[in-house]
């Protein structure tokens, strides 16, 4: 798929398709901007009437085909909803999908967009843009790879994509494409290692991803495999892998910023560490998960696959800011060698965890790897990525994730970089009272808690002893948004590459401070 910009007035371009949008006027019918305006009147005033024939509503995710015929220069216009003026980066960005949608179901090579006043002055031109892009690269993925010849020769997709803007304002449509491009091909590279069935998808093949985005020189990647997991000490991890006939592996990815040509020295640049679960399959192991709670259980390494989604991208962007990847990676399954409720584990900083439940895996992976950030990554901020907990999807169900963190700054960056990025969070407290409920009575610390409620939370205060006391730390909680069962426009049934744009924002914004 290509992108280019054009300042022409719309009558003197062509395609297969024109997409406009329209948002809601106060009395909740449709608005015609003057640029719409003057397409209904090239149209002969068809789309209006069109419109009103179907009672079409501008709301969010709403869209409607129109036939074109004689002088009209494209075949079709596709119209599309784009709610009122409180709308959102996440509702932009489903908007602009479901136009994506629509286009690609009519089979649409060429196409031009109309960039909407209302989303420039909303966005500015930069945002905007790069908005569009994100959502017209994320609403055409598709994951085809086991569907017939057929199937993936209907699925083509759009060629060509053309904007529409002021003259003035080309140059920062420009660079939104080039942001826009860089972030959905992240989020795509993530949505497509979490799609692959676990028999492909193992801890082997996803540290081999990893090592394939050292072609940019500015990664380095260190791939650990068993003996050194031991080494290490890694306790909690081993004995999570040990039910598996694969390897565990421990990936070490490093991103070092360009040298700084402010004034300001070298070693005021930031580093950030993002630590990933990446568990490859989730059977629960000997606390084995009902038939139902496995069927998704491939999605289990989402939060790796997002830290592998920022790193395939970080490059492009060269940000001012150095960034450290740490990857668990392992299975966690039943057999003769697993681990077994009951045992006791010691952590790589030498906690030692009482396992009651096998299917509390992803903290006991955690553990050691936010011990490892601790021990050997100086990172000024910590933040781990993961499908933890089923209870942040009783909480805040499929479309929100859970953000905790032990610092306030830490958390409203994430948030603030969350509404700019187009994905959902919501900050949950890392409530002191319920540390009690983990204390074990052989152990340090037990792997699930006492109590009932507050699963989620309870997951988090665990995460919580594994990190050091002066470290910014946060935990971001993506169960529920990582795998999509309920289909949106911008994300198909699977892997949603949920976490990276977010990741990407945070990284920019942490640059601008630099
Ligand atoms: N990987 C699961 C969490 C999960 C559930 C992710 C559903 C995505 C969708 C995690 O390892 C798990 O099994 N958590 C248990 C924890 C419990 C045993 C304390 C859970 O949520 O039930
Ligand atoms: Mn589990
Ligand atoms: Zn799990």
């Amino acid at each position: 798929m290509k992108f280019f910009v054009s300042s022409k007035s719309v009558a003197t371009l062509h395609g297969d398709t024109l997409v406009c949008f329209v948002r809601e006027d106060k009395n909740e019918s449709v608005a015609f901007d003057a640029v719409l305006s003057s397409i209904n009147t090239l149209s002969q005033g068809r789309i209006r009437t069109l419109l009103a024939e179907e009672h079409f509503t501008p709301k969010v995710g709403a869209t409607c085909s129109i036939q074109m015929s004689g002088s009209f220069p494209f075949h079709r216009v596709i119209i599309a909803g784009l709610g009122n003026d409180a709308l959102t980066a996440y509702e932009l960005q489903e908007a602009v999908a479901a136009a994506t949608v629509r286009a690609k179901k009519v089979k649409t090579n060429t196409c031009v967009f109309l960039l909407p006043q209302s989303c420039i002055d909303r966005f500015q031109t930069f945002l905007a843009t790069r908005l569009f892009v994100e959502a017209i690269g994320l609403g055409s993925y598709s994951f085809l790879p086991y569907k017939n010849k057929k199937t993936r020769e209907e699925d083509q997709d759009i060629t060509s994509v053309t904007f529409v803007v002021e003259p003035s304002h080309m140059a920062e449509a420009m660079k939104g494409i080039v942001a826009g491009s860089t972030r959905a091909s992240g989020t795509i590279f993530a949505r497509d290692l979490v799609n692959e069935p676990s028999s492909v998808m193992t801890p082997s093949a996803l540290a081999r991803a990893a090592k394939s985005l050292t072609k940019n020189k500015r990664i380095q990647c260190t791939v650990f495999g068993k003996k050194e997991i031991a080494k290490f000490g890694m306790g909690a991890f081993f004995g999570v892998a040990r039910g598996s006939d694969e390897e565990p592996k421990f990936i070490k990815l490093v991103y070092t910023a360009p040298k700084s040509t402010s004034t300001r020295s070298v070693s005021t640049t930031k580093t950030i560490c993002l630590v990933g679960k990446g568990i490859t399959y989730d059977s629960g192991g000997l606390s084995l998960k009902p038939a139902s709670g496995m069927e998704t259980m491939k999605c289990d390494m989402a939060g790796a696959a997002a830290i592998l989604g920022v790193f395939e991208t970080i490059a492009s962007l060269k940000p001012t800011v150095n960034v450290t990847g740490l990857i668990a990676t392992c299975e966690n399954m039943p057999s003769g060698h697993a681990m077994k409720p009951g045992d006791v584990v010691r952590a790589m900083n030498g906690k030692t965890i009482e396992v009651l439940n096998t299917d509390a895996e992803g903290r006991l992976i955690l553990a050691d790897a936010l011990s490892y950030a601790q021990k050997y990554v100086k990172s000024d901020y910590t933040i781990d990525v993961a499908t933890l907990t089923g209870a942040c999807m009783v909480a805040l169900g499929e479309d929100v994730a859970g953000v905790f963190a032990n610092d306030d700054g830490l958390a409203q960056n994430l948030l603030d970089a969350s509404h700019i990025a187009g994905e959902k969070f919501w900050r949950l407290p890392l409530e002191k009272i319920y540390e009690a409920d983990l204390k074990s009575k052989v152990a340090d610390i037990q792997n699930v808690s006492k109590a009932h409620y507050g699963g989620a939370i309870n997951g988090a205060l665990f995460l919580k002893e594994f990190v050091g006391k002066n470290s910014k730390w946060a935990h971001l909680d993506i169960a529920g948004p990582a795998f999509a069962e309920k289909e949106t426009s911008l994300s198909k049934f699977g892997g949603t590459g949920f976490g990276v744009r977010t990741l990407l924002s945070f990284i920019e914004l942490k640059n601008k401070e630099n």
